[in-house]
């Protein structure tokens, strides 16, 4: 994370640097204080604005919200002075065009060095201005309690130092699998998990490879917290296959349970070779899915129902809205779809670094897109194109045995599915 303060070093630096000027010390000083005061208007600005005040702050949080806030104006100029708007092959330039990454940001804040007036006879008057300006700021800065700023309907509060609240961490290191499995699943729906346990999650050792199955989720809010709480901690106790993480489970905050995942696989199951994100109302072909993984590549791979050229959505009714000034492109990089996506283990560590320079978006599968268009990776295609189904593959143990994974309607019992699938011969 780029730090106001770092960016200040290195922009007087680059101005001392470039001075050849005679009358040194004034000029850059003049320079410096100049972009004190395009800081300082944008911070008071920022701030000025707000007019909600959560009772708690967190100073942290803030450091994150304001530092990227205050790139914004910048920004934005950068974006509408370009003429494309998709993503092309070069993923550094793509990310330039998003406005995402800092380099561009450093680019733009130069650019004001040249607006600067350089008559001496203003400087007195004019730096007394801007000692009254960072004297405002400071003020502002450090004697009142700032507002917790939120970053949107359309960004997450990420990155973020998430806590694990309930953990496994000695699991991968005794177990060593060699595809973990990772369920994203409300903390209050135990049904869902009790059922992945009952079929597909049951599958531990497949063509002599170890398969562990682990449940994600966050905090339960509302009146059932506590009840919530303890019946985790006792399931937990009984199956020592949950991982929670202590932010508001939520749907607009799967982003969050995505990047707390590839967090969690990076620290506690880095030795296995494989990790598979997959959604709790699926059937998971394990035994296609070991099989295909067998003869995947180890590294830099991720594979799933990949999306190519989808469009952004633009009406604000749409379920995955994203408004221009977010997102300014039309067209999505490649992106696996988030019903269930795999992934080599070493691609966790680079994921989480490339989020670093991408805003969080709301949406998971997109946002991982995002992160690995940044990478200059590509998404894998899946060696049949039946593999993976978003919409229902209808039942019938012929077709269940092509899948490594499909969408269940609602309606069926998927015990009495699995049972039956595992139960008939899957000659077709
Ligand atoms: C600075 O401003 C004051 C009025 O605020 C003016 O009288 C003075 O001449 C100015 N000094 C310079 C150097 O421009
Ligand atoms: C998402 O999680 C963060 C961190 O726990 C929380 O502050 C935020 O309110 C959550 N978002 C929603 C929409 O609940």
């Amino acid at each position: 994370m780029l730090l106001p303060n770092d960016l200040f070093f290195s922009f007087s630096q680059k101005i001392m640097n470039n001075d050849r000027l005679g009358n040194k010390r004034w000029l850059s000083r003049h320079h410096f204080l100049f972009f004190i005061l395009v800081l300082a208007a944008v911070l008071f600005l920022n701030c000025a604005n707000k007019k909600d005040m959560p009772p708690e702050w967190n100073p942290k949080r803030w450091m994150q919200n304001h530092s990227t806030k205050l790139f914004f104006p910048f920004v934005k100029q950068n974006v509408s002075s370009s003429n494309t708007d998709r993503f092309d092959t070069e993923p550094t330039a793509a990310a330039d065009i998003a406005g995402f990454t800092i380099e561009a940001t450093s680019a733009a804040l130069l650019q004001t060095q040249n607006i600067s007036p350089t008559h001496e006879v203003n400087i007195k008057n004019q730096t007394t201005d801007t000692v009254e300006v960072i004297q405002q700021v400071l003020h502002i800065l450090f004697s009142t309690p700032v507002p917790y700023l939120s970053p949107g309907p359309y960004l997450v509060e990420y990155p973020y130092e998430y806590q694990f609240v309930i953990n496994e961490p000695q699991k991968c290191e005794q177990e060593k699998p060699f595809v973990v499995l990772m369920v994203q699943v409300a903390p209050s729906n135990r049904a869902h998990r009790d059922v992945i346990r009952r079929t597909w999650g049951s599958e531990n050792l497949v063509l002599d490879k170890v398969v562990k199955l682990f449940f994600l989720l966050g905090m339960q809010t509302g009146e059932d917290t506590q009840q919530v709480h303890e019946q985790l901690l006792q399931e937990s106790k009984e199956h020592r296959d949950l991982i929670q993480s202590d932010f508001v489970d939520c749907y607009k905050n799967l982003t969050i349970k995505t990047m707390v995942m590839l967090e969690w696989l990076n620290l506690y199951c880095s030795t296995a070779s494989y990790a598979m994100k997959i959604d709790s109302d699926t059937f998971l072909n394990v035994h296609n899915l070991v099989k295909m993984l067998l003869d995947a590549p180890k590294t830099n791979y991720m594979t799933g129902l990949v999306a190519y050229e989808a469009a952004v959505l633009r009406d604000p009714e749409s379920k995955w809205y994203v408004p221009e000034d977010i997102l300014p492109q039309s067209i999505y990089p490649p992106y696996t779809l988030g019903l269930g996506y795999i992934l080599s283990l070493d691609l966790t560590e680079k994921l989480i670094e490339a989020s670093r320079h991408i805003k969080a978006l709301y949406i998971e599968d997109v946002y991982l897109g995002l992160c690995l268009h940044h990478l200059g990776i590509p998404p894998t295609d899946p060696p049949g194109y039946l593999y993976f189904s978003v919409f229902p593959v209808p039942y019938s143990p012929c077709e269940f045995s092509k899948v490594v994974v499909t969408t269940i309607e609602s309606f069926i019992d998927r015990v009495w599915l699995w049972k039956n699938f595992k139960s008939q011969p899957k000659h077709c």
